[in-house]
């Protein structure tokens, strides 16, 4: 399947003309004349339930968009991932993170071989590991039990774990600390480490690649720092594990092969909170929640390898996200958690999204001619309202949101839940109702103005309405929700490739940057400047040195 013909295809001919003749159409007049617009654009999953009625959409709209779905052979695709077809082609491997949490007794072929054994063998190992962890069976050097993790890693190493642990706060019960060291900032290490006793911290040192430079850095300071404050090189066994799929390299760093949790290639690091990388989290909550936690993903990876495409919540969200997209010309997504322990969906979704869709060619080399991945941004309410949301409602662009809300919390105290239940639902409703004019003069001619006043002073306070939102909701944020919600956006993300023909699974533009900080690192470090950098660069690595004695 490729990208260049996705603008040629007759369902995107018949969307572009949907899109002329709806287009001028308000959502308000959608809703005040179908009484049942809610229960119409409402879906349920895996636990989760997704009212996307506050949309620019009607009947014809999701049947043309689901058409487009099946011109695009959508499901073949997912069949495909699932089967473990080498569908990230331009790093020739399969995308099996979903083989991670699978509960069936599906076997899962790389190269003819079953990797479920593997799978389940890496799942009895880590729940070994937490066992004697949190139970203190396994100490520190001078026999104290730990305190503190120290979690090194970036990226999908990094951003997963940490959303998963701070999303399952209230599961904390084994009273250990994890902290995240992800930035190759002096700063933040200096910052992590200065709280901490050497004696009892344990340290995960989280690559796949066991390449990345950041990553490594860290993990030699932390060392030293051990090495330095009572530790010695015997001592390190027994504080410094690591996951990764290349285990020459961790042991090369000194990890012992005993405290090394594989990791595989067929798993992308954005979708690698399911392994060994979810370790962290699994000392945090234990392995029964942890289990839970991929049980909810598991359900949902059932749901999207088989509900039908109309009652699909991934494939949904991901034809809504390409009709606002390639239609109305969004570029941008908001992500906006109502619960402070989901406070970090937002950076982890900017990571599965723009690393996985910000993609200009198809998986077959052609450039793209049409929009592929929006930018995501977001962050929790109500804080938000207070800031960016101004934007939102009366800015000249518009961001298609989405609203996640649990029902209820897990400190339900006074009637705090309930206010901020109704800021979110006040806000969509605001979103899609806007204030008129004739509103607007009305409001104010009430507040006392007079009526050549109020017709001055009405446009400041119109809001047009009409802006798109979801709102995904449940009852709490659990294990086997929060499982579901992440892997609910992650089939999005893959969704939405397979319609625009890309390769959401591997991350060329990253490694450029990569490649020139290694370069920029030695004129920094007092090579000379190479001639071939460019101007701007070669000023700033002048003022780098002479700010150095400042
Ligand atoms: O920055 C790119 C990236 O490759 C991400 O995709 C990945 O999650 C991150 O770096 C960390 O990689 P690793 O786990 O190999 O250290």
């Amino acid at each position: 399947m490729t990208g260049a013909s996705l603008t040629r295809t007759t369902a995107w001919n018949a969307l572009a003309q949907h899109y002329q003749d709806i287009q001028g159409q308000h959502m308000r007049d959608w809703f005040a004349t179908d009484a049942n617009r809610f229960e119409r654009f409402h879906l349920q999953a895996a636990g989760l339930n997704l009212d996307y009625s506050k949309n620019r959409i009607t009947a014809e709209t999701m049947k043309l968009l689901q058409q487009l779905a099946r011109a695009r052979d959508l499901p073949g695709q997912i069949d495909s991932m699932f089967s473990g077809e080498a569908i990230n082609r331009s790093e020739k491997r399969p995308v099996l993170h979903t083989a991670l949490r699978n509960f069936g007794n599906r076997e899962v072929l790389v190269d003819g071989v079953d990797v479920m054994p593997e799978v389940r063998h890496t799942m009895q190992r880590m729940e070994e590991f937490c066992w004697k962890i949190r139970r203190n069976q396994w100490r520190g050097f001078n026999n104290q039990p730990f305190t503190d993790v120290v979690s090194i890693g970036i990226g999908g190493s990094f951003l997963g774990p940490k959303l998963a642990s701070s999303s399952l706060k209230p599961y904390w019960d084994s009273g250990l600390n994890i902290h995240y060291l992800a930035n190759i900032d002096g700063t933040h290490i200096t910052e992590i480490l200065k709280r901490l006793n050497p004696a009892t911290t344990l340290f995960i040192v989280q690559s796949k690649s066991f390449g990345t430079q950041e990553t490594l850095k860290n993990a030699l300071a932390c060392r030293e720092w051990f090495l330095n404050n009572g530790g010695t090189e015997a001592d390190l066994p027994k504080h410094f594990t690591a996951v990764s799929s290349n285990v020459a390299k961790a042991l090369e760093f000194g990890i012992a092969e005993e405290n090394i949790f594989p990791m595989w290639d067929w798993v992308g690091g954005r979708y690698s909170l399911w392994s060994a990388i979810g370790l962290p989290l699994a000392l945090a909550i234990g392995i029964d929640n942890f289990r839970d936690m991929l049980r909810g993903a598991y359900d949902m990876d059932e749901h999207f390898r088989s509900a039908p495409i109309e009652q699909n919540m991934p494939i949904t969200m991901a034809l809504l996200g390409l009709w606002y997209v390639n239609f109305f010309g969004v570029n941008s997504h908001a992500i906006l958690p109502y619960d402070h322990y989901l406070r970090s969906l937002p950076a982890h979704l900017q990571q599965l999204d723009m690393e996985s869709n910000g993609k200009s060619v198809t998986i077959d080399g052609y450039q793209v001619d049409y929009h592929t991945g929006p930018v995501i941004w977001g962050g929790v309410g109500t804080n938000g309202q207070h800031a960016f949301h101004q934007l939102l409602h009366q800015g000249t662009h518009f961001s298609p949101c989405d609203f996640i809300m649990p029902m209820c919390s897990h400190n339900p105290i006074d009637n705090f839940h309930a206010m901020l239940v109704s800021n979110c639902l006040s806000q969509s409703q605001a979103l899609l109702q806007g204030k008129s004019e004739e509103e607007a003069v009305a409001e104010l001619m009430a507040a006392g103005m007079s009526k050549a006043e109020a017709i001055v002073t009405a446009p400041q306070k119109v809001i047009p309405g009409n802006r798109p939102s979801n709102t995904l909701y449940f009852p709490k944020s659990k294990p086997h929700t929060v499982g579901a919600l992440i892997a609910l956006y992650e089939h999005k993300v893959a969704a939405q490739g397979f319609l625009w023909g890309v390769n959401s699974f591997d991350q060329w533009g990253v490694e450029l940057g990569k490649q020139l900080g290694s370069k920029v690192l030695s004129a920094l470090e007092g090579e000379d400047i190479p001639q071939h950098f460019d101007g701007s660069t070669n000023g700033l690595v002048r003022a780098f040195h002479d700010m150095q004695n400042l």
